[in-house]
């Protein structure tokens, strides 16, 4: 049975962001396919390989195409294909005419820092986080001339590798499914770094704005989003158990703390882009999700709470030089 090779795609990547000095790759890559995750093989779509199109943005939905064609008995390849690796949190995708609606309407949140992006002509970027890439396709579109994503959970990993299928090879969009604590590992540095939806997950925000810190170069620039809580620079909320259903919450800034955190760790320029309340129009319950999402973590008394009764999430959007 032909698999995809998890090993010879991520040695590949390694080829345009190699390790430091030192560190084997062999041994480093399969440190990281030790995951029992990646012991069952992934089958590719395509048994040759297909003629494909660059992915295309309309209307903020990823579209992937291939010459074979768009008749129903391969649509419907497509769909169980892809719904072999659900849930799918971030979206929306169109594969061969197969659209993909995942929880998270991810056009809303690029849609709050698009026009603050500075020129990526030529430019390397890295997402931190990036899931299954949707931004990193929306950053391509925008000539980076590298852009690299990286996300430790497998499912995600694979759900890239699925849609990796539909674009034209050698791709200039790469994933390595490290955290960002492996990030020190890596050589490169880069002149725009994403951070999204990761520093309330974390037990030491400080510590990994600073590990990112050291990735950007001289003048690079950090989009930095995170759920917020009302209040002034000084109040940060430390969930006692979960937070709109999350466990792994630890610290949710106010807007001011998190400009706060920004200048404590060395950026010495912040701009905040936005400050929304998420809705049911960004995140919610799709034919491609999990069976939960936002209107079930809220009170169903008062929106404007969690379940647990915290404020509901609200979220940020900065922009940080250094
Ligand atoms: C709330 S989601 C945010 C996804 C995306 N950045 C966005 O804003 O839409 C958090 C993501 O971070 C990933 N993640 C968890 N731990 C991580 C780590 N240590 N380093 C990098 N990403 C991590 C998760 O797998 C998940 O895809």
């Amino acid at each position: 049975m032909e698999v995809i090779n998890y090993k010879d795609y991520l040695a590949a990547v390694l080829t345009q962001f190699p390790l430091r000095p030192g560190t084997d790759p062999s041994g480093w890559i399969d440190g990281i396919l030790a995951h029992t995750a990646y012991k069952a093989p992934m089958v590719p779509f395509f048994q040759i390989t297909p003629e494909v199109s660059p992915a295309q943005n309309s209307d903020g939905w990823v579209h992937f195409s291939s010459i074979v064609g768009k008749s129903e008995s391969h649509q419907e390849l497509v769909r169980r294909y892809f719904q072999q690796l659900m849930p799918w949190r971030k979206g929306p995708f169109q594969i061969d005419g197969i659209p993909i609606d995942a929880e998270w309407d991810c056009r809303v949140k690029w849609n709050r820092f698009e026009s603050k992006l500075p020129d990526l002509t030529g430019q390397t970027v890295l997402d931190v986080g990036a899931n299954n890439g949707y931004y990193l396709f929306r950053l391509a579109e925008k000539k980076a001339v590298r852009v690299l994503g990286i996300d430790p959970h497998p499912l995600y990993f694979k759900q890239f590798l699925a849609l990796n299928q539909w674009l034209p090879q050698p791709s200039n969009i790469q994933f390595l499914p490290i955290g960002y604590e492996s990030l020190p590992q890596l050589e490169s540095q880069f002149d725009l770094i994403l951070l999204m939806g990761i520093l309330y997950h974390e037990k030491n925000p400080l510590l990994s704005l600073q590990l990112i810190k050291e990735k950007l170069k001289t003048k690079g620039k950090l989009i930095v989003e995170s759920i917020v809580i009302p209040g002034d620079a000084s109040t940060v909320l430390f969930p006692r158990g979960r937070y709109a259903q999350m466990k792994n919450v630890y610290f949710i800034p106010s807007v001011g703390a998190l400009e706060s955190w920004l200048f404590k760790t060395g950026f010495k320029s912040v701009e905040l882009l936005s400050v929304s309340t998420t809705n049911s129009d960004e995140q919610r319950v799709t034919p491609w999700s999990s069976a939960a999402s936002l209107d079930d973590f809220l009170d169903p008394q008062d929106k404007s709470k969690t379940i647990e009764g915290y404020p509901a999430p609200e979220r940020a959007v900065m922009i940080a030089t250094i």
